[in-house]
């Protein structure tokens, strides 16, 4: 299984603390926010990424995180050029992915929690029989997210992309499972009226091949999109109370040294 974190775009909801730096670089916290997705690959035990990068960021995240070394992982970077959506960094990745499955977590994606770490082993094995998976949760404002409309079974009946009414309170949150050949369905894909290659469009293809699982996260887990000032703030306190509490959240260079 081959990991991805993205972390292009341009981060213009968090302007100006983004304008000379990436929102992925700012501080969660304690930790810069991309030691936080990256840490959640790691603890579900995949050691080979691949972090997409806007041109310009590429120096600084090699300095800050290197060739992966200190966290027991091979790390190497990809380079975004144009903004062209989340699908379109993952198109990118042709490459590095070969014919393996691969994961997907969006660089500005919170998450904890155990349970999910099991919820993401299930969908590997799942990815290795060809199927895709998503990762729900219930948020109180769905009209931000991509959103997922499940019947009783829990088959999943419409996906939309922030949509002004949306048909459920489940989010589609930013980590993803793909069995080998993503790149290809990406390719089917047309651009959005945003003009981008969109996740949303990805896995309604999966869908409507009747190959997407989703997977729900459970209460102990947590989740949340750090790519607004109010939930930055909202992901800073969380982590302060943990880590008050002596738990330890994110990647830690000295953890990982130990092992
Ligand atoms: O956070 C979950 C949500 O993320 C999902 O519910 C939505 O379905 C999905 O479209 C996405 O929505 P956002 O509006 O939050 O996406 P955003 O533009 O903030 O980009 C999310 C991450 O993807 C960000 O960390 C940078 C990366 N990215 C984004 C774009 C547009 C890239 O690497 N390249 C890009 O071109």
């Amino acid at each position: 299984m081959k990991g991805i974190v993205l972390a292009g775009g341009l981060g213009t909801r968090l302007y100006p603390m983004t304008k000379i730096i990436s929102k992925h670089l700012l501080p969660v916290y304690d930790k810069p926010m991309i030691f936080y997705p990256l840490a959640t690959l790691i603890q579900a035990g995949i050691r080979d990424i691949l972090l997409v990068t806007a041109p310009q960021e590429t120096e600084n995240f090699q300095k800050l995180l290197g060739n992966g070394n200190t966290f027991g992982i091979n790390l190497q970077y990809g380079i975004q050029f144009v903004p062209n959506g989340i699908a379109g960094a993952l198109l990118l990745c042709r490459e590095f992915i070969g014919d393996d499955a691969c994961t997907v977590i969006l660089g500005d994606n919170f998450f904890d929690g155990n349970s999910l770490i099991d919820l993401m082993k299930k969908a590997f094995s799942d990815a290795e029989n060809g199927l895709a998976s998503v990762f729900l949760s219930h948020v109180a404002d769905p009209c931000q997210f991509g959103v997922a409309e499940l019947n009783e079974k829990g088959n999943i009946l419409s996906l939309e992309e922030k949509p002004v009414y949306p048909k459920s309170d489940l989010a589609i949150t930013g980590l993803y499972c793909y069995p080998r050949g993503v790149c290809e369905q990406i390719m089917h894909l047309s651009p959005s009226a945003r003009g981008e290659l969109e996740m949303t469009a990805l896995n309604d293809l999966y869908r409507k091949q009747d190959k997407l699982k989703t997977c729900l996260m459970e209460k102990d887990s947590t989740w949340m999109d750090m790519g607004t000032p109010e939930n930055l703030f909202r992901a800073a306190s969380f982590i302060r109370e943990k880590v008050l509490q002596g738990i330890s959240v994110g990647l830690s260079e000295e953890r990982k040294a130990k092992q």
